[in-house]
């Protein structure tokens, strides 16, 4: 069943959990994706990255996958477009049948960023999907760990709020995306300050690779939707190294395809399990 980010928030709301949003690339992972949501019978984002992630195949051909299946499945399932930076890739987005999107100004002033936001959600409103934005800046691969000034304001992320009325705020709080080169220290502080401030949920980004205790204390402190892609592809791509170290003879691709899902999915079960925070 279809469904928004801002009604699959609340159902995280009304928990105390984290849904999860995995960025999905190809058929293997949306079918992953939706199998572990629904052996778990839990609700789940699906998402994806055009702007990094188009290169390996186009938001006209995974959406029209992701909607599909998401219809189909019988779990809640929200479709996201992740860090949407241009209005053209947001409406192909919208015309597909994605029930949210993302707008990523994170790198704009904090004035065009409020007007390129507001604008975004007119184009969600017109569709009746929701929008997530972005303040302060997570970056990738550790590059920015630890860098302070790139930490969202919870003050400035309230007006960033009241002026854009967003679903969801994605902050940056110490999480980056793509592999930790160290462990990651984030500071709690910023989450509770959002929630005090904005009262609407947080969105962690850079999911992968974070400490279970780590999900826990964000969870506690309000955040509801965490993005986690690199981990679980990378998990998956070991397991084909051992696959292949195993395997005497030929090594057929449709064996790797049914290899990455049933990785992926173990992942993604092992992952909700966390978000779903039941260990108080
Ligand atoms: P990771 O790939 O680091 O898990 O981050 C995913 C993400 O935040 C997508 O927006």
């Amino acid at each position: 069943m279809l469904i928004t980010l801002k009604n699959i928030l609340k159902m995280a709301e009304s928990k105390d959990m984290a849904i999860a949003a995995f960025n999905v690339t190809s058929l293997e992972g949306v079918l992953a994706v939706i199998e572990a949501a629904e052996d778990e019978d839990t609700p789940v984002i699906l998402q994806f990255a055009n702007a990094a992630h188009s290169k390996y195949i186009s938001l006209e051909d995974i959406g029209r996958v992701m909607v599909a299946f998401a219809d189909r499945s019988k779990v809640p399932v929200c479709v996201h477009l992740d860090h949407g930076n241009n209005f053209d890739e947001i409406k192909r987005a919208l015309d597909l049948g994605f029930t949210s999107i993302m707008y990523d100004g994170s790198e704009l002033s904090l004035k065009q960023n409020i007007a390129n936001t507001k604008y975004a959600k007119i184009l969600a409103d017109e569709y009746g999907a929701s929008i997530e934005a972005e303040l302060g800046s997570m970056g990738t691969e550790g590059e920015n760990e630890n860098i302070l000034g790139a930490y969202t304001d919870p003050e400035v992320a309230r007006v960033f709020v009241n002026e854009t009325g967003i679903d969801a705020l994605a902050a940056s709080f110490g999480t980056v995306h793509g592999i930790y080169k160290s462990r990651p220290n984030l500071d709690f502080d910023i989450i509770s300050g959002i929630r005090k401030l904005c009262g609407i949920p947080v969105v962690m980004h850079g999911g992968s690779g974070i400490s279970d205790s780590d999900f826990k204390k964000c969870i506690d402190c309000g955040v509801r939707k965490i993005n986690y892609y690199t981990y679980a592809a990378k998990y998956a791509g070991d397991a084909i190294k051992d696959m292949i170290k195993d395997k005497n003879g030929n090594i057929y691709s449709h064996d790797i395809l049914v290899e990455i899902r049933r990785n992926m999915v173990k992942t993604y079960k092992e992952t909700i399990r966390v978000f779903k925070n039941t260990q108080k």
